[in-house]
């Protein structure tokens, strides 16, 4: 009976040291630690033995059971942790992917383009990179003409056969107005959102790259009247029904009456307060009926038709909506920043 309870210890630790599923191990364990099990069989006939031969044959089986049993645990629970790591259960709700989201421009932008659809307008784009005749002569700005300095422009180092430099990052989003008129003729109505360069000493309300929403509304009889319905109307989808609109003359070159347009501050409703600087009103866009040059331009007759015109800036909406004081966040990358939105 010693040999054979040896016997077994050593086919046991023998299969110990190969098997590497927990319940492979688990049905082994019963199969010889169980009630019924290989070593109860063997110490069955226990109770038959001489007196003598009982106490050393019990004393060594007892040994072997505490021996194995051990074993056995230790490999249960170093399977068991396996088990854990590798264990996949398919009817658990699955974990979520993070989607990516849209940049707060971009949601403004959608927005406006929404609401001026809705108008009538069409949604135009142009060229970022853009030639000087479009982004400033053809805008009622002459060649060394003072007003060019109201713009701080990237020009693009490459000369034109008259040896001047002729392209520029566009400073705004006017251009695309001279761009449709010559598409598609008068009457007209449309938007044109996009992206702008300025050379600027960066700061927190100056950034060299931003986005502007030009407006531009030809017809027969168009009038001042008309352009504030439309400008009110935006100012009035963007910060709600109670909002007024200010308008109040400014010089642009490419608009004869040109005007900055302010709406009440959305915070305080016009009473003053850290947003508005105490004034009431928020300074959001500029607008004026389009220079008869500018039709010109656009190969439009001017005794035939007028116009107005408008322009906003995009990232200055979002910064009053949002009250965020640093425009250069927006093109910083920094998800700490845009997971905001
Ligand atoms: N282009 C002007 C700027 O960037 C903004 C502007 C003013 C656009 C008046 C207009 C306008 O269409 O009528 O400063």
């Amino acid at each position: 009976m010693n040999e054979k309870l040896q016997k077994l210890k050593q086919e046991v630790l023998d299969n110990l040291a190969i098997i590497k599923d927990f319940y492979v191990l688990k049905d082994y364990e019963v199969r010889i630690m169980g009630r019924k099990g290989e070593l109860a069989e063997i110490l069955k006939d226990l109770p038959s033995l001489p007196e003598e031969e009982k106490k050393s044959v019990g004393k060594l089986a007892n040994d072997i059971k505490v021996e194995l049993t051990a074993k056995f645990e230790e490999l249960k629970n170093a399977l068991s942790k396996k088990k854990s790591e590798g264990f996949f259960d398919a009817t658990l709700p699955g974990e979520k992917i993070s989607r990516g989201h849209l940049h707060p421009i971009t949601i403004i932008q959608n927005d406006l383009e929404d609401f001026f659809t809705s108008l009538g307008f069409m949604v135009l784009d142009g060229p970022e990179l853009e030639s000087d005749y479009f982004n400033f002569e053809a805008l009622n700005i002459p060649k060394h003409h003072p007003a060019r300095d109201m713009q701080d422009t990237f020009y693009i180092d490459m000369k034109n056969q008259a040896g001047e430099y002729d392209m520029v990052m566009r400073t705004h989003t006017s251009p695309v107005q001279v761009r449709a008129m010559q598409k598609y003729g008068a009457p007209l109505k449309s938007i044109m959102p996009g992206k702008c360069f300025r050379s600027e000493a960066t700061d927190v309300r100056h950034e060299h790259t931003f986005y502007q929403l030009e407006g531009l509304m030809i017809g027969e009889d168009i009038n001042l009247s008309n352009m504030t319905g439309i400008l009110e109307a935006t100012a009035k989808h963007l910060y709600g029904k109670e909002t007024k609109v200010r308008l109040r003359p400014k010089f642009f070159p490419f608009v004869e009456p040109g005007v900055n347009g302010e709406v009440t501050c959305f915070i305080c409703r016009g009473q003053g307060c850290k947003l508005c600087k105490n004034t009431g009103w928020l300074e959001i866009f500029g607008a004026g009926m389009t220079h008869p040059n500018v039709l010109r331009s656009g190969g439009i007759d001017p005794e035939k038709y007028q116009g107005f015109a408008f322009g906003f800036g995009l990232d200055r909406l979002v910064m009053i909506k949002y009250g965020i004081e640093d425009i250069r966040l927006f093109n910083s990358g920094d998800l700490r920043f845009l997971n905001q939105f």
